[in-house]
């Protein structure tokens, strides 16, 4: 599929959620995270992902039609699955553009922001609305800058 010039300028984000498959090792977290920046760089994608052993919240931002490639590729994705789009808006500029992917997972110094927008003690991105869950990543980035 080539990319139509119509949408090349018009800028999009998408918030998803999903859940590591069980056998989803340490390893393969670290290679989704480098494949994800290398690919973002090339592709015109910024972005933010927290994920602890079970669950995935990610934004990803850029053109409309390399953020629905990606969706498609995340879907097909055996790494995880169950995957739900919680929200996607046009953009004026982008939140995260100084990141080809930030990341985040629960560790002593930020559990006090993931309790913050839990009513459970783990992580679960499931029970975040969109707005709480742009919040939580919000916060997580800033305490990384
Ligand atoms: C939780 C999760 C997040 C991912 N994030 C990205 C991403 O931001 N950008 C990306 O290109 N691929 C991402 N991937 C990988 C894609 O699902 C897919 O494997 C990849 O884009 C295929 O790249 P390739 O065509 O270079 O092999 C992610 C995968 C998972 C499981």
């Amino acid at each position: 599929m080539t990319s139509s010039t119509s949408d090349a300028h018009i800028l999009m984000s998408m918030t998803y959620v999903s859940r590591a498959n069980p056998d989803v090792s340490a390893k393969d977290f670290n290679e989704i995270l480098q494949q994800a920046q290398a690919n973002n760089a090339a592709n015109g994608i910024t972005g933010m992902l927290t994920f602890n052993k079970d669950y995935f919240l990610q934004t990803v931002e850029g053109p409309r039609a390399q953020i629905n490639r990606l969706l498609y590729a995340l879907i097909a994705d055996q790494r995880h699955h169950d995957l739900q789009v919680i929200e996607t808006r046009e953009l004026k500029h982008r939140k995260w553009a100084k990141w080809s992917m930030n990341y985040a997972s629960p560790t002593e110094s930020n559990a006090a922001i993931y309790l913050k927008y839990s009513t459970t003690v783990d992580f679960n991105p499931y029970l975040l609305s969109a707005e709480s869950a742009l919040d939580l990543m919000t916060e997580l980035s800033a305490q990384r800058a």
